[in-house]
C-alpha cells in the first residue's frame, strides 16, 4: 500500500490533491450521450416520485447531507429531512407519504446507517445509497445506488469523498430539478468545471494554508469555525476535521448562534476561522468576525473572490453560489493537515477513529 501512497507522505495529502480529478471524473461519469448530465432513469423516477427525501448519514457524510437538502429544495423543490443514523431510531420523524430514504455513506458499511436501512426495508420505503464503494453492504441492500467515483479513500478522516458526496448531490438535484421542469440559470457542468479549476489553486497554494496553521493552531487549545447558510455547514465539518487529526477542540458554528452562549469562551487569540461565500450573509458575518475580535479572538477570514475584502486571510476562487462548499472546504482540510502536522500527529490513522464503523 506504500506503492500506493506513491510520493506522498501520507494519503490525506494524495486524496486532497485528487479532489479536481475526482469533480472532473465525476462529470465524465454522469455524462449522457449528449453530453449532458444525466442520471440512471430508475433512480430519476424514484426522486421525481417523492415527495420529501430522508436523508441518514453519519459523521463526514452527514455533513455532506446538510448541503443536500439545500440542493433539493433549492433547485428541485423538494423537501428533505437530514438526520443522523444513531438517532433516527429513536426519533423516527412521522413520515410523508411518498418517502425516498437516501443513504449517504463513503464506504457502504457504516453499522448506525445500515440499521436503519433494515428497518425502512421492512417497512416497504424506496431506498437510495450514496457511496463511493461499489458492492459495499449498503449499496447492495438499498434499491439504488449512486456511487460517487472518488476512487479509495485510505486516510480516516475523509476529503475527497465529501466532495464527491456534495458535487454528486447536486447533480442529482439539478438533474432532477430540470426533469421537472424547473428552470435553472446555469449549466452544472460548467460550473463543476470551474470548481475543479478552483480547487486546483487552493492546493497549488499549500504553503499559505502551512502558514495559516502555524500562525492559528501551533499552541491552540481549541478553535470555532463559523458561517452562515451554507458556510455553515462547511463550518461543522471543518471543526471536525480539526478535531479528527489534530485533537484540537474545535467546534462549527452558525455566526447568529455565538452570542448566545459560545461566545463566552472567546479568550486572547482564540482562533476563530470565518468562512464569508455567500453574498447574502457577508454582512452578517463579518459582523460576527468583529464582535469576537473585539473580545481578543484571532479571526482569520476565508472569503470567496468577488466578496473579498482588505484583511482576509484568504481569498479563495470564485465559484457559482450554491457550489461553494467544494471549495470552501479544500482550506480547511489543509489546515487541519498542517496542524496535525505540526503536532507530530498520525494523520492517515488518528487515535481512537477507524475508517468504516462497523458496530453501532
Ligand atoms: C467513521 C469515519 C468518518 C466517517 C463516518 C461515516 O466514523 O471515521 O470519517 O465520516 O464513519 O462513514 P461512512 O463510510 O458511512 O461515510
Amino acid at each position: 500500500s506504500d506503492i500506493e501512497k506513491g510520493t506522498y507522505p501520507h494519503y490525506m495529502l494524495k486524496e486532497m490533491d485528487e479532489q479536481p480529478t475526482v469533480i472532473r471524473k465525476i462529470i465524465q461519469a454522469y455524462e449522457g450521450d449528449n453530453g449532458e448530465l444525466t442520471i440512471d432513469a430508475e433512480i430519476l423516477e424514484a426522486l421525481r416520485a417523492a415527495d420529501r427525501l430522508y436523508i441518514i448519514a453519519a459523521g463526514t457524510s452527514s455533513h455532506a447531507g446538510l448541503i443536500g437538502k439545500q440542493y433539493f429544495e433549492k433547485m428541485a423543490g423538494i423537501p428533505v429531512e437530514v438526520h443522523i443514523s444513531s438517532e433516527f431510531g429513536y426519533n423516527m420523524p412521522l413520515l410523508s407519504e411518498k418517502p425516498l430514504f437516501i443513504f449517504i455513506t463513503q464506504s457502504g458499511e457504516t453499522a448506525d446507517s445500515r440499521q436503519v436501512l433494515v428497518k425502512i426495508k421492512e417497512l416497504g420505503y424506496p431506498t437510495l445509497t450514496i457511496t463511493n464503494v461499489p458492492g459495499s453492504t449498503l449499496s447492495r441492500e438499498a434499491d439504488h445506488t449512486l456511487l460517487l467515483h472518488a476512487g479509495p479513500e485510505i486516510a480516516v478522516a475523509s476529503t475527497k469523498a465529501y466532495v464527491a458526496q456534495i458535487a454528486v448531490l447536486a447533480l442529482a438535484a439539478y438533474v432532477t430539478a430540470r426533469a421537472n421542469g424547473k428552470d435553472l440559470e446555469f449549466d452544472l457542468k460548467q460550473e463543476l468545471a470551474i470548481v475543479a479549476n478552483g480547487i486546483q489553486t487552493i492546493i497549488d497554494s499549500k504553503d499559505v494554508l502551512e502558514d495559516i496553521a502555524e500562525d492559528y493552531l501551533k499552541i491552540a487549545r481549541n478553535a470555532f469555525f463559523i458561517g452562515r447558510n451554507i458556510d455553515f455547514y462547511v463550518s461543522l465539518e471543518g471543526a471536525l476535521k480539526l478535531k479528527e487529526i489534530s485533537y484540537i477542540q474545535a467546534e462549527g458554528f452558525a455566526g447568529g448562534e455565538l452570542k448566545h452562549g459560545t461566545i463566552a469562551l472567546i479568550e486572547e487569540g482564540t482562533p476563530v476561522f470565518a468562512l464569508v461565500t455567500q453574498a447574502s450573509v457577508a454582512l452578517n458575518i463579518r459582523g460576527n468576525v468583529k464582535e469576537v475580535a473585539a473580545r481578543g479572538a484571532h479571526p482569520c477570514i476565508i472569503a470567496m473572490a468577488g466578496i473579498d475584502e482588505d484583511g482576509d486571510r484568504l481569498v479563495i476562487p470564485h465559484v457559482h453560489e450554491l457550489l461553494t462548499p467544494l471549495v470552501s472546504v479544500v482550506p480547511l482540510q489543509l489546515i487541519s493537515y498542517y496542524a496535525a502536522l505540526h503536532r507530530r500527529c498520525d494523520v492517515d490513522k488518528p487515535r481512537n477513529l477507524a475508517k468504516s464503523v462497523t458496530v453501532e
